[in-house]
């Protein structure tokens, strides 16, 4: 299994180009499955969720290729199987976005319930509460849902928590549904956004994506259409933090700052120089680093997909930082792996108290999830030595060539085969 190497110390800096972003991605890919025309997409990010969401499209019957350069083309003219299988959904839970396309283009569908997974339990009730309020019908058997419909009909649905991928779920069934749906606290995710500007384009009437209030009306079929994936905010977040911890200068392009504006505010609160362009922004790192409280909310808030990025930050902080995740109920495992490499962190319950001012000392860690894995890595860069990060793979799931754009900025990091 690869390992990532890292010698710390190095100040990063030169300029940075941002990959499309995954969490975009993953639902323009399942929203293909909406039409029986090709959907050519860009600025795909070769990681390895893509390639897994290849899988499960092929596995249903639908012509998907991935290119390396960033394009795709997926056609779902017909289908020979309506089941998201669990060996793909337990390795990819975003696998259940092809429940609502499926669900409304065929009127049923067979997709695996997704177990909980190392940062809380991730229910996806809320899906399922939606379709059932647009006339289908949604039983749990033998770990997967079952969903049928004679037909789905509009529906007025409040979500009672911000959820992102059930939003785009709901969403995109609602597209074919007969008559119009309200979605009511919706997420208003950047990702969310891209994906109603792709469905727009495939022919669907959607209005208030980006707001709390979604409407959408039902048409009859949607068609092809070509479309651009959004930049990924949690990778230039990630290159954001990499700048200031190692006090380098960093230029991050081919992104959209606006979309980080909780990130980068505070970013510059802790003390670094951040300065903002229209696809592109600096983060020049300085002393001290200011240990600055953070908590966790939905878009457009602090995003907990950069909380235990941030929280490597905060190890390096002139004081205490108190970071509080509200979304997921134990996303502080990275904690754990920071502390053995010399961090000053206690946890209680949603609340992480992490005591700034420590040097960090090279370990051997393991990586727990996606964002926990790029965080060691920023603690890596800053710590005395040698840093050997285990279980890459969750990185690979999410981040493109990390460790080759890190080196290209002067890291001394190498992945071990
Ligand atoms: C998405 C992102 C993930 C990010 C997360 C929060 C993708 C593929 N993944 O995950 O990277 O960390 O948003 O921004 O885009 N909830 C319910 N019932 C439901 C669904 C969710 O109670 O039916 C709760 C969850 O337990 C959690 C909160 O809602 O507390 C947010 O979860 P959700 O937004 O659904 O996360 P994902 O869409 O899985």
């Amino acid at each position: 299994m690869d390992k990532i190497r890292i010698t710390g110390g190095k100040p990063l800096a030169g300029r940075v180009e941002i990959s499309g972003a995954k969490n975009a991605a993953l639902p323009a890919m399942a929203a293909s499955l909406l039409t029986a025309d090709a959907i050519q997409l860009e600025n795909i990010p070769y990681v390895r969720d893509i390639l897994t969401t290849r899988a499960l499209l092929q596995e249903i019957g639908a012509d998907a290729e991935v290119r390396q350069d960033g394009t795709a083309t997926i056609k779902a003219a017909e289908l020979r199987s309506h089941e998201a299988p669990y060996e793909l959904v337990k390795t990819m839970r975003a696998s259940i976005l092809v429940l609502g396309p499926l669900v409304g283009r065929f009127r049923k569908a067979r997709v695996s319930l997704p177990g909980g997974c190392a940062i809380g339990a991730r229910p996806v009730n809320l899906h399922l509460m939606g379709l059932e309020r647009m006339g289908a019908r949604c039983d749990v058997v033998h770990g997967y849902i079952e969903a049928y419909t004679e037909g789905l009909h509009g529906a007025y649905i409040l979500m009672e928590t911000v959820t992102v991928t059930g939003t785009e779920n709901l969403m995109m069934a609602a597209t074919l549904a007969d008559g119009e749906t309200v979605l009511d606290n919706a997420a208003c995710e950047p990702e969310v956004t891209n994906l109603a500007d792709l469905l727009r384009s495939m022919g669907a009437q959607i209005e208030g994506d980006g707001t709390r209030t979604i409407r959408i009306r039902g048409v009859r079929r949607l068609r092809g259409c070509r479309h651009r994936i959004i930049p990924d905010r949690i990778e230039a977040g990630t290159f954001a933090i990499a700048s200031a911890i190692t006090r380098g200068d960093v230029e991050i392009c081919n992104c959209e700052p606006r979309q980080l504006t909780s990130v980068l505010t505070q970013l510059n609160q802790t003390g670094a120089e951040v300065v903002i362009g229209s696809k592109s922004f600096r983060v020049r790192g300085r002393n001290p680093i200011i240990s600055k409280n953070v908590t966790t909310y939905p878009y457009p808030a602090f995003p907990t997909d950069m909380q235990a990025q941030y929280m490597a930050l905060m190890t390096q902080g002139d004081g205490s930082a108190v970071i509080t995740e509200t979304i997921f109920e134990n996303r502080f495992l990275h904690a754990q792996e920071m502390i053995r490499m010399g961090a000053d962190i206690t946890i209680d319950g949603r609340q992480a108290v992490v005591r700034g001012g420590r040097p960090l000392t090279g370990a051997r860690v393991l990586a727990s999830d996606l964002r926990a894995s790029a965080s060691l890595i920023l603690a890596g860069l800053v710590a005395r030595g040698e840093t050997l990060i285990d279980r890459v793979y969750h990185l690979d799931r999410g981040y493109y060539r990390i460790e080759e754009k890190l080196a290209l900025l002067g890291a001394d990091i190498e992945r071990v085969k």
